[in-house]
């Protein structure tokens, strides 16, 4: 069942997120709905700009209505990953999409709230959750490249006044995640003093956390010892935080990444093993279950596993 992010939120706030997965594929999407049936987990499904045009948007929507009805007792929201405008317009006004980013941060803040506000009044007008970001993390996302120079975390006064402003239903944070596979070379992770003092000022408002993948590496070093060149030693996000953060406001947890380390270590490692073979069906199949693994053990690190009943009951009391 599709369904408002803002009515996931609701049931989340204060005591888990909600694991908000990026696709591209069939077989992501069979391993995301198995994963998450598996754990009894809520979850959003996110579909990026290059995931829209990797083959044809409507191509990624039919995957998901086919994947709405071999689970039907999946609950979860259809979101819009790091929309630009035009990109966010299109979302709304395809009748699919219960959610969509506008991500216009890398504008001025007059700009960003201008933007924002925009997509917002179009959004709410057919009960479309919107999420914004304010700040810069660090990283590769789309086509935009941002050194480490330029990474700002998010101010909390700016924060409220944004969130006051625009209409958002949710703000994606920069509380010193990145996006990509590499995040941190030391101790580094999440600003939960940055975190605690956004909350303290926006009690009760959904927060993102994006660049949330946590790069395992036992993931990396099979992905090189099958012919990889990945950089060893780099961190993601401890899994371990999730759950402090989600007590502290952080509802949708952004993973992408990790779900690309799994598709190349099961394809890297099927083919060095199978040097013969050349059929994508059998290392679809492992990618699918070892993707449903995976998706299920981050639900428990986000305390997401075992709330589908509760989040469900939720959504249909508040129709
Ligand atoms: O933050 C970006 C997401 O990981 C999506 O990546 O734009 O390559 O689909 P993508
Ligand atoms: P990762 O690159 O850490 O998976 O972040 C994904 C993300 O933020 C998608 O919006
Ligand atoms: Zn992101």
């Amino acid at each position: 069942m599709i369904v408002p992010a803002r009515t996931l939120f609701e049931h989340a706030y204060g005591k888990y997120a909600l694991g908000a997965y990026n696709i591209n594929n069939l077989e992501q999407a069979m391993g995301l709905f198995r994963g998450c049936i598996e754990s009894q987990a809520p979850f959003i499904i996110q579909i990026s700009k290059g995931a829209r045009s990797y083959t044809d948007k409507s191509m990624l929507e039919a995957i998901i209505r086919a994947a709405d009805q071999i689970f039907p007792e999946a609950l979860f929201a259809v979101h819009l990953d790091h929309g630009d405008e035009a990109a966010a317009m299109d979302c709304i006004n395809s009748g699919f999409y219960s959610s969509v980013m506008i991500d216009a941060s890398h504008h001025a803040f007059a700009e960003n709230v201008a933007i924002t506000k925009r997509i917002v009044d179009a959004a709410h007008a057919k009960n479309i959750t919107v999420e914004a970001e304010l700040g810069m993390l660090g990283g590769v996302e789309e086509d935009i490249s941002v050194d480490e120079k330029n990474v700002c975390l998010t101010d909390p006064e700016e924060a409220l006044e944004f969130v006051k402003q625009s209409g958002c239903d949710s703000l994606a944070c920069a509380i010193g995640t990145s996006h990509g596979a590499y995040k941190f070379s030391g101790g580094q992770g999440i600003h939960f003093d940055r975190v605690t003092a956004i909350q303290n000022l926006l009690p009760g408002f959904p927060l993102v956390m994006h660049g949330s993948s946590s790069v395992p590496q036992d993931e990396v070093q099979r992905i090189n010892a099958a012919g990889g060149e990945l950089k060893e030693g780099a961190k993601g996000v401890d899994p371990e935080q999730y759950l402090p953060a989600a007590k502290l406001g952080v509802c949708k947890i952004n993973i992408d990444t990790d779900g690309r380390l799994v598709w190349c270590r099961v394809h890297r490692e099927h083919f060095r093993d199978n040097p013969s073979d050349f059929d994508l069906r059998p290392p679809g199949k492992i990618f699918m279950a070892e993707y449903a693994k995976f998706i299920a053990s981050r639900n428990v690190y986000l305390g997401s596993a075992g709330q589908l009943e509760g989040s469900k009951a939720h959504a249909l009391a508040s129709k």
